[in-house]
């Protein structure tokens, strides 16, 4: 079972509990086949690099199944759900409306599923683009996304194995491969990611 609860988590007898089926289940009525399989390969690697770290899996686990929920919607319906739902939206994000589906997702979880988990929450919000005031758990999430088994990126079997052993290192590698990629594209980065790869500045 996962957890659901405040930040102000309370005992876990009176916790309010919702099932890895259920989140499952809901997933899979709102994303195509592939972005559900990859979902579930994030969740499974989160055991082991939350354990690599010492952080709590539970919400993370949790989170992975949430964070691309709204990966599902075109780029007209992510700016139009966002608009509807009084989110603050940037002008990269109605350049790349890609950007907003990690917003998205909360949104879902919040409305849909009643998840008011600040660790859960938090690090579905931040897998997107990153944050400068990203917790360990968010990093591991965003980590996790980056290097599940199907992905094929430059210098993934490099992060892979930094993802275990030094999370800010890992991050910055991340960073760093993800403005290549974006670069190719002809897209840019987000501020956000340009603050946290500050942030992360040794
Ligand atoms: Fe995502
Ligand atoms: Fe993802």
């Amino acid at each position: 079972m996962l957890r659901r609860g405040g930040a102000g988590r309370p005992p876990f007898a009176v916790m309010k509990e919702i099932s890895q089926d259920s989140v499952r289940t809901w997933l899979a009525a709102r994303v195509d086949e592939e972005r559900l399989r990859h979902s579930l390969r994030v969740l499974e690697l989160i055991p082991g690099l939350a354990a690599a770290h010492g952080a709590d899996a539970e919400p993370l686990k949790l989170a992975a199944l949430l964070h691309d929920s709204a990966r599902g919607m075109s780029d007209a319906e992510m700016l139009k759900s966002a608009e509807r739902l009084g989110l603050p939206v940037r002008d990269i994000d109605r350049r790349f409306p890609i950007l907003l589906h990690g917003r998205l997702a909360v949104e879902m979880a919040r409305r849909e599923l009643e998840i008011d988990d600040a660790a859960v929450l938090s690090a579905v919000l931040y897998h997107t683009a990153g944050h400068p005031l990203m917790s360990l758990s968010d990093k591991l999430l965003f980590l996790g996304d980056m290097i599940e088994p199907e992905r094929a990126l430059p210098r993934l079997d490099e992060l892979r194995l930094l993802a275990y052993d030094d999370v800010n290192g890992a991050m910055r590698l991340a960073i760093e491969i993800n403005r290549r990629y974006l670069a190719a594209r002809g897209r840019v980065m987000d501020p956000l990611t340009l603050e946290l790869k500050q942030a992360l500045t040794p």
